[in-house]
């Protein structure tokens, strides 16, 4: 693929001359299903700080950035779920805006975007061992926390009695110092998320799912979670500073897109929820709680988002053109990576709500049905994959 040139000379200002003819390409040549890029694990640890039920593959987002946006551009994913579409932005000197309305995806996000000093992650990482060195007994705890909630069974059968303190300890030690030195606290907390729970040798629990933690199996034995925290940090740390020292700076910010505030965007890319992928608070049910739900919050917080919301209709991406159109430039970029399933394809639904705000330029098709499966997020429902290219309108 020959790369076509963004950049308007005469006017000084990226423009999106060739857009349509280059999305045609995309959707043509798939160029994240070549080789390496369509291998299982391409796109390196980062992408694997912390698992996420409904993640994007990462080489899908490498060549919707380096496709689609300059360097230098401000590109945002206002959905961004755990920041796979940021750090590829980030990665490709692009300065790259997270939002996500989980704090679990928020965490996660920051953890890839946003600059930390290394010496505060020590810090942290002490501070969090006196605290559960601290702390009250395990029977103390339960006392004030409610241990017993769980979706695939009661937290407190995921853990030995002394990782399950330590757990609960911990949790709170994060909801505690919310908002003190919040990228290097995110770095930590992410690490620490990536390993509550799974099959893997390093995981804190007993034997469960590194996704999604289904009912757990296995001896109870005590696993430390200091120990294996900072293993966990020993290997992510020196891949996070690496990327401090190449690329640019980001950030992150937690709540609605609806409600984002940030300065001028030149491109959006974004894969929202797919039709029919309306579970996704019990898929990552245990590390919600640990970013701060309660077991009140299952039943009222999936309400507010879009997963909910479209299973009625999609008249929130009205709601989400006009979002965008307010934080973008005139003739900005807006790519969305959406899902068809046998009943609905969210391309022919959300275009027209799209269309008033944005010039669409190309709308293509990518079946996966025989593609490996893209996570847990695809089994069974999604068909093919859309993608949706656009230019902010004037005004
Ligand atoms: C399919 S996931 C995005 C995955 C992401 N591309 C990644 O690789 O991790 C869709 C995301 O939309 C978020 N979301 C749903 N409703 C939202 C809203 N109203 N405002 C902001 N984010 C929302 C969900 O929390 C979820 O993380």
């Amino acid at each position: 693929m020959s790369q076509l040139r963004l950049l308007d000379v005469e006017a000084g200002l990226p423009s999106t001359d060739g857009l349509a003819q280059r999305a045609a390409e995309f959707c043509e040549t798939a160029p994240h299903r070549q080789d390496p890029y369509g291998r299982r694990n391409w796109g390196g640890t980062l992408h694997s700080l912390c698992s996420y039920q409904g993640k994007l593959k990462p080489a899908i987002g490498h060549f919707l950035v380096s496709w689609f946006t300059e360097p230098g551009w401000r590109v945002l994913d206002p959905m961004a779920g755990v920041g796979t579409i940021p750090l590829e932005a980030r990665r490709q000197g692009r300065v790259a805006i997270a939002n996500d309305l989980s704090p679990l995806a928020d965490c996660v996000s920051r953890a890839k975007v946003e600059p930390f000093d290394p010496r505060d992650v020590a810090t942290i990482v002490d501070d969090l061992a006196a605290f559960i060195k601290g702390g009250p007994a395990l029977e103390q705890v339960e006392v004030e926390d409610d241990l017993s909630f769980g979706l695939n069974g009661p937290i407190r059968d995921y853990f030995h009695a002394d990782t399950l303190r330590e757990v609960a300890l911990a949790r709170r030690y994060f909801l505690l110092t919310e908002g003190l030195q919040p990228a290097a606290r995110d770095v930590v907390r992410s690490s620490l998320l990536h390993i509550l729970h799974g099959n893997r040798p390093y995981a804190l629990s007993r034997r469960s799912h590194p996704v999604t933690p289904f009912a757990p199996t296995g001896a109870f034995e005590y696993r430390s979670l200091i120990e294996r925290l900072s293993e966990r940090l020993g290997r992510v740390l020196p891949l996070l500073q690496e990327l401090a020292e190449e690329s640019p700076p980001g950030e992150s910010h937690l709540g609605d897109f609806r409600e984002l505030v940030c300065p001028t965007i030149d491109a959006v890319i974004t894969s929202p929820p797919f039709a029919k992928s309306f579970r996704f608070w019990s898929m990552n049910w245990m590390r919600l709680w640990f970013t701060g739900w309660e077991r009140e919050d299952f039943g009222s917080e999936p309400k507010r988002y879009l997963e909910t919301e479209q299973r009625q209709d999609f008249a929130a991406y009205g709601e989400f053109a006009v979002a965008m159109h307010g934080l973008m430039r005139p003739g900005g970029v807006l790519v969305m990576h959406l899902g068809e399933t046998a009943s609905v394809n969210m391309a022919e639904e959300l275009s027209p709500l799209i269309d008033p705000l944005f010039e669409i330029q190309h709308v293509g098709r990518e079946c996966v049905l025989d593609t490996e499966s893209h996570g847990l997020r695809d089994k069974g429902a999604t068909v093919a994959h859309w993608y949706l290219f656009a230019t902010r309108r004037p005004g």
